[in-house]
């Protein structure tokens, strides 16, 4: 059998790079907006609102971030941020992770969201413009092509991001070339628990809500120790039940239990130094 670009998987029905990355502009183009929370009818990922940040961190950030928020974790948690650091986001979409580290970074530091949907860019930057926040920096890129130099970053933070790229090693390869000796990945993921049921393998839906790109955990972490990191580590994990991920995939006909496939995992790893 032969392997795909994508993910190392069977070429048998796996989609193609470009597949991926049109079916997740056009779902978040569609989020990026959006004017009403995700947590209602138009819930179109893993994301868990606000349920994932204490209320405390809510009301220190702008609405229109919560609004446009499609996490399913919170990095914050286990980033372990400082005043004075260098932060960036992969797949920041409408900020409110790189809100959230600006405050912890305060006015000494730095934090850059990286995001490959225009219109999440547009509207981060806006909300940073119209709230003030003078120590963010929103770039529009991918997270396999990361736009900037190597070695300037404290803090690499993630949120339901990496499990979307047709690319996993390549992401992770950056996120350790960005990083400084000594620097930290904290990432909140999707990933699987058990293979994947077929039905699901090539559907485009599935994998731009977060489902379908997701890898095996431990394939997860062997991609962030092939790109160098050490200390790689679970430090939390969600497990999804069926009701829970069944409202985010749509399918004709239910045909194979979903229970326990997938988890919203906290992962963290370290360059050595
Ligand atoms: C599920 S949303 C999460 C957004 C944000 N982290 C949050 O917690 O609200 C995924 C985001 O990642 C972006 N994204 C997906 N794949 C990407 C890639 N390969 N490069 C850059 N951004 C990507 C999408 O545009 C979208 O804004």
């Amino acid at each position: 059998m032969t392997k795909d670009k994508v993910e190392g998987r069977c070429s048998c029905g796996a989609p193609s790079e470009d597949d991926v990355r049109k079916a997740v502009r056009e779902r978040y183009t569609r989020v990026a907006l959006r004017d009403s929370s995700c947590c209602g009818s138009d819930s179109e990922n893993m994301c868990r609102c606000g349920s994932i940040y204490s209320s405390a961190d809510l009301v220190s950030i702008p609405s229109e971030a919560q609004v446009a928020s499609a996490g399913c974790g919170n990095p914050m948690a286990i980033a372990g941020l400082k005043p004075g650091m260098t932060v960036v986001d992969l797949g920041s979409g409408g900020g409110i992770d790189v809100f959230l580290a600006a405050k912890r970074v305060g006015s000494d530091g730095k934090v850059y969201g990286i995001d490959a949907t225009p219109e999440m860019i547009f509207r981060a930057r806006k909300t940073a413009e119209e709230n003030g926040f003078d120590n963010v920096e929103f770039r529009l890129g991918e997270i396999e092509h990361i736009p900037l130099e190597p070695n300037i970053v404290d803090v690499v933070i993630s949120n339901c991001v990496i499990n979307l790229s047709p690319d996993k090693d390549k992401v992770f390869g950056e996120a350790f070339r960005i990083l400084r000796p000594g620097g930290r990945l904290a990432v909140s993921d999707i990933v699987l628990l058990r293979e994947l049921p077929e039905e699901l393998l090539g559907d485009m839906s599935a994998w731009s809500a977060c489902v379908s790109g997701a890898l095996l955990e431990e394939e997860y972490l062997a991609s962030m120790s092939r790109a160098g990191f050490v200390e790689v580590q679970v430090v939390g994990k969600d497990v999804f039940s069926e009701e829970q991920l069944g409202g985010y995939i749509s399918r004709d006909e239910k045909k194979s239990d979903l229970s326990s496939l997938v988890a919203s995992a906290k992962v963290v790893a370290i360059k050595p130094s």
